[in-house]
């Protein structure tokens, strides 16, 4: 840590925090006795904490964010300059970095043209959420209103996005929810669902939405929400024959196919985006955290030019354009931040090192699982893996969550951050999680893996 701050400033900090923060996802019981985790300061891959201890960043800020590590002064620079020039205009009216940010996105997604800005994953998720309904009120006499989730994706906290949620322990205690999202089965393998597997698995995982489709009346659907690859709610990587299943599904009944690339966005899993690696073709994607790493709040929703298009209209009828506001959406920090953000990621070749330094966690955890019987299941994707902890391979049955949560905790000591899923699924919440930044090294990985190796070592011999 560069000093800037002694140790009565840091007290200080620490029992303003405890005094008055209201920190996310955590009980707050036991910082009457004990002290909350304060990040001072962060470098490259690693942070500070209030006590100057050292950590190297296995998540990538906590949730997936920090895609280009931390420090970056060129991000710092290009958004300081862009605040004294302009810092907002609301919407309707447009800033040169969000042009300029939108042009560069659309090169990356062909297919897609159309940038929507907002300020958070959820927030992107519920314009979706719109955009659906009110193609349903413009084309089907209000009918096709129906928006299709996953059992364990997730699309954000608020109520909306939370009635789009697989995740129960994540739901629970906050309904009742919206109307009209309807869950269709999740596609892990591991936790099969059908006596069949590989290909012939990922096409009947699908399979299952048609079903619910067709339960539902297929002219009452009009929307599918999808994670690429599910996040917090398991590191579920999909099975071969999935994507291809989902994508005929989609168009053989006309329901516009929404990706929810908050967590893949932006080079996450060694691609652009998520379902680049599975050759779908979305009507609308959205996305948040790696956008701009943190730098700044910002989310897009992308559309296709036919969704886009669905909503040009006659302006003399007031009502009939999407009438969706965010003021947030118009500060110019989030677009400067990731054009930089992008910039970083091109010229320093993340893409290819987010693949090989994957290939390498999965590689290091397989090797693990070799040495550790409670390492039931290993999966990933790019720089986003993920290892299910279980009591016994051959039941699969769940380790027990304070235990995987004690492996999480052994790697903060030994001065290793990682991460587990938490508070998602009864019983489930079982899987280690990593998600380092796109500039990872061989060394760095190897460092990650050989402190979950003590650890597992330690809690379960
Ligand atoms: C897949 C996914 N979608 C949406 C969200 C919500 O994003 P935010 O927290 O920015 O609202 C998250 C957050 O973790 C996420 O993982």
């Amino acid at each position: 840590m560069d000093g800037t701050l002694n140790q009565n400033d840091i007290s200080h900090v620490v029992e303003a925090d405890r005094a008055h923060i209201w920190h996310h996802l955590i009980q707050h019981k036991p910082f009457e006795t004990g002290e909350p985790r304060i990040i001072v300061e962060g470098n490259g891959m690693r942070v500070w904490d209030q006590n100057g201890k050292e950590h190297i960043d296995g998540v990538s800020g906590g949730v997936w964010t920090v895609n280009v590590g931390y420090g970056r002064e060129s991000i710092a620079n290009a958004v300081r300059d862009q605040l004294l020039k302009l810092n907002f205009f609301a919407g309707a009216a447009g800033s040169v970095p969000g042009a300029l940010f939108a042009e560069k996105l659309i090169e990356k997604m062909p297919g897609l043209s159309r940038v929507y800005y907002c300020n958070s994953g959820s927030e992107a998720n519920e314009k979706a959420f719109k955009m659906v309904r009110q193609i349903a009120h413009k084309k089907y006499g209000g009918k096709k209103n129906k928006i299709l989730y996953r059992d364990r994706d997730y699309h954000g906290t608020t109520i909306a996005a939370l009635s789009a949620g697989g995740q129960d322990e994540r739901n629970a205690q906050y309904g009742p929810f919206t109307p009209g999202f309807i869950r269709v089965p999740h596609c892990l393998e591991y936790r099969a669902q059908w006596d069949l597997s590989g290909e012939a698995y990922g096409k009947r995982a699908a399979d299952a939405i048609e079903e619910v489709i067709l339960a539902e009346g297929p002219e009452t659907v009009g929307g599918l929400c999808l994670e690429p690859v599910t996040a917090g709610g398991g590191v579920i990587t999909p099975p071969e024959g999935y994507w291809d299943r989902v994508q005929e599904i989609c168009q053989k009944y006309d329901i516009l196919l929404h990706l929810d690339e908050v967590v893949c966005g932006l080079g996450r899993t060694g691609t652009w985006f998520g379902y680049q690696n599975y050759g779908i073709k979305p009507d609308m994607v959205t996305m948040a955290k790696g956008v701009a790493s943190g730098y700044a709040a910002i989310a897009c929703l992308v559309t296709t030019e036919e969704v886009f298009d669905s909503f040009k209209d006659n302006p003399s009828d007031k009502m009939n354009y999407f009438r969706d506001i965010s003021t947030f959406g118009g500060c110019t920090a989030g677009p400067t931040a990731a054009i930089e953000n992008m910039r970083i990621i091109e010229d320093e070749n993340l893409l290819e090192n987010t693949k090989k330094m994957g290939a390498r966690m999965i590689d290091n955890l397989n090797h693990l699982a070799e040495k550790h019987p409670v390492i039931g299941d290993v999966r990933g994707a790019g720089l986003f893996c993920g290892a299910e902890l279980v009591k016994d391979r051959r039941t699969k049955e769940p380790e027990d969550e304070k235990l995987v949560q004690a492996v999480v905790a052994d790697c903060a000591a030994q001065g290793v951050l990682i991460g587990a899923t938490n508070r998602s699924l009864p019983n489930l919440n079982n899987t280690l999680c990593f998600s380092p930044a796109l500039i990872a090294t061989p060394d760095d990985i190897d460092q990650i893996t050989d402190a979950v190796d003590k650890s597992l070592a330690k809690i379960f011999g």
